[in-house]
C-alpha cells in the first residue's frame, strides 16, 4: 500500500488484480472515505471501478452540484448512470423517455442557453437530456412522475460513483431541439449535468435545507 495526503485525508492506493472488486462488506469506514476521496480526484485510475457507498449514504450525499472540474467521466461510469435511468420504474412500464447524452463542449455551451438558470451546465463533463413526448392531461402528469424517477435514479447512481449531478429545466425548446436533434412532437423535460464537484467531495449532509420532519410527515392522518 502507498499512502498520500489529499485534503487532510490519508488515501491508500489499493492495487487489485485486473477485473477484481473488493467485496462490499470488507470495507472498513476509512476505506470508504479513502475510495470516495480518490474518485473525487478524477476517478480515472481504473484501480477501483467505483466508490463504495451504502444506500443511505448515497441518498444523503446527493446535492445539486453546479460547478465541475474539467475531468471527463469514464465511459463505464456514464453508462452505469444511464443504465440506472433505463431501469427506473414507470407507470405500466411505459418507459416513455429517451436520454440524449451530450459531452461535446460546443453542444454544452449552446444547451446551457436554454434558460438563465441552466448556464452552469456549460462546464459539466456531460449532460443528459431527458426527452419525452409532448402530452397533455393525465398522460403528461404520469410522464413527469416517470421522468422524476428516472432522473433521481440516475443522480443517485452518479452520487454512488462520486460524480456530482445538477438538474435544470429546459425553457427554450426550439434551441434544445436544434442542439439535441430530437424529433417534432418531443420535448426536453429536464437536463441532468454531471461532473466531479469543484467545491467539496460528495459526502452525507447532516443538516439539509429542508422543512422539518414533523412538519412534513403525518402519521395516520394529516
Ligand atoms: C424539477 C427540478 C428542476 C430544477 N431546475 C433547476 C434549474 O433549472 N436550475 C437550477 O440551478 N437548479 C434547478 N433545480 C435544483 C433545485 O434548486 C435543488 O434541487 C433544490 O434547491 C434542493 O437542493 P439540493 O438538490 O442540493 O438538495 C431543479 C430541481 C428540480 C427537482
Amino acid at each position: 500500500m502507498v499512502a498520500m495526503e489529499i485534503e487532510h485525508i490519508r488515501v491508500f492506493e489499493i492495487r487489485l488484480p485486473q477485473g477484481a472488486e473488493l467485496p462490499m462488506h470488507s470495507h472498513p469506514p476509512w476505506a470508504i472515505v479513502a475510495i470516495n476521496s480518490w474518485c473525487r480526484h478524477g476517478g480515472q485510475s481504473g484501480w477501483l471501478r467505483s466508490p463504495i457507498m451504502d444506500a443511505w449514504d448515497t441518498i444523503t450525499s446527493r446535492r445539486q452540484v453546479r460547478s465541475f472540474t474539467s475531468d471527463p467521466i469514464p465511459k463505464r461510469d456514464l453508462d452505469r448512470i444511464l443504465e440506472a435511468g433505463r431501469r427506473a420504474p414507470s407507470s405500466r412500464n411505459g418507459q416513455r423517455w429517451d436520454f440524449v447524452v451530450v459531452s461535446d463542449k460546443g453542444q454544452l455551451d449552446r444547451l446551457s442557453q436554454v434558460w438563465q438558470g441552466a448556464s452552469w451546465i456549460a462546464a459539466s463533463a456531460a449532460t443528459i437530456a431527458l426527452v419525452v413526448s409532448q402530452a397533455e392531461g393525465d398522460e403528461a402528469l404520469i410522464d413527469r412522475l416517470d421522468l422524476g424517477q428516472a432522473a433521481m435514479q440516475m443522480m443517485i447512481a452518479a452520487t454512488g460513483l462520486g460524480i456530482g449531478s445538477g438538474q435544470a429545466v429546459c425553457r427554450d425548446q426550439a434551441l434544445a431541439q436544434e442542439v439535441l436533434g430530437f424529433p417534432d412532437g418531443k420535448q426536453c423535460a429536464l437536463l441532468i449535468a454531471l461532473g466531479y464537484p469543484v467545491d467539496r467531495p460528495l459526502k452525507p449532509i447532516q443538516n439539509p435545507s429542508r422543512r422539518d420532519f414533523d412538519e412534513v410527515v403525518h402519521f395516520g392522518t394529516w
